[in-house]
């Protein structure tokens, strides 16, 4: 992806009111989007390296820095894969960061059956069918098919505060891999068998925040035509000027 060096500061080298900017971090941002079906190619491990120094640049507060990162492929990520449907199987539901649908507000709510048309629609799921649901859910434990998946860990007390880091870490690593053309997908379900996965992967340290699972998209599967809109920039967003 080419555009203009961009300074620490954040300044473009481009001449004062060129646009070129804006358009290179439109590019990038705009160019992130939850991908759900693989192709089956590691990404090489120096590009893994350089990604994930990128992310490690994410701001958090006083630098602290409270993320704990593992990231498998290969065979470990084929045993965790397993490991995690059988945890699922046998409803060993072990999340750090309790869940539950009263946390949403009627608004997100609206914007979550939305998205799951959509999701669903493109799979060929109808909206009252649960099993179907829940059995794609289920199949989704395998990281989408994608060769890797990370783990973003929340160290210190992992309270809210440092969750929050680790969520700017997250979006950092998500376009840290999309400038490297690597397609992601967060998930939030693989962080409920957070047992499974520090047992597998040996972490003695921190709460397990989120997955993502990523490498390079599978261009032509119909899950990956799907597109997600959001709301109008009124309705989440004041200026007071
Ligand atoms: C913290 C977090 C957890 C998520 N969990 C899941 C998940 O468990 N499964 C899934 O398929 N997508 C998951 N997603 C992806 C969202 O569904 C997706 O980001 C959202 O619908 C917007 O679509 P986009 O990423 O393509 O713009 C998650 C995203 C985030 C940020």
């Amino acid at each position: 992806m080419s555009g203009p060096a961009i300074t620490r500061t954040g300044t473009s080298e481009a001449p004062a009111g060129e646009r070129r900017t804006s358009r290179y971090a439109e590019q990038l941002i705009r160019g992130r989007r939850a991908t759900r079906a693989f192709r089956p190619d590691p990404v090489p491990e120096d590009t893994l390296r350089d990604i994930f120094s990128l992310a490690g640049t994410a701001p958090s507060n006083s630098n602290a820095q409270p993320w704990r990162v593992e990231v498998v492929g290969g065979a470990r990520r084929d045993r965790l894969a397993d490991a995690l449907r059988t945890a699922h199987a046998e409803r060993r539901v072990t999340a750090d960061y309790p869940y539950s649908e009263g946390m949403y507000a009627p608004v997100h709510q609206e914007r979550r059956v939305a998205f799951g048309a959509s999701l669903y629609g493109a799979l060929g799921i109808g909206p009252d069918d649960h099993p179907a649901r829940a059995s794609y859910d289920a199949e989704s434990l395998g990281f989408y098919g994608a060769p890797h998946a990370a783990f973003l860990f929340v160290t210190g007390d992992g309270g809210p505060r440092l969750a929050a880091d680790v969520g700017a870490y997250l979006q950092t690593l998500l376009l840290a891999m999309t400038g490297y053309g690597v397609a992601s997908c967060p998930q939030g379900l693989l962080s409920f068998y957070a047992d499974t996965v520090r047992d597998q992967l040996g972490v003695g340290e921190g709460k397990l925040l989120v997955g993502v699972s990523f490498g390079y998209a599978d261009e032509n599967a119909p899950v990956n035509q799907v597109t997600t809109g959001r709301a109008g920039l009124e309705a989440t967003t004041t200026f007071h000027t």
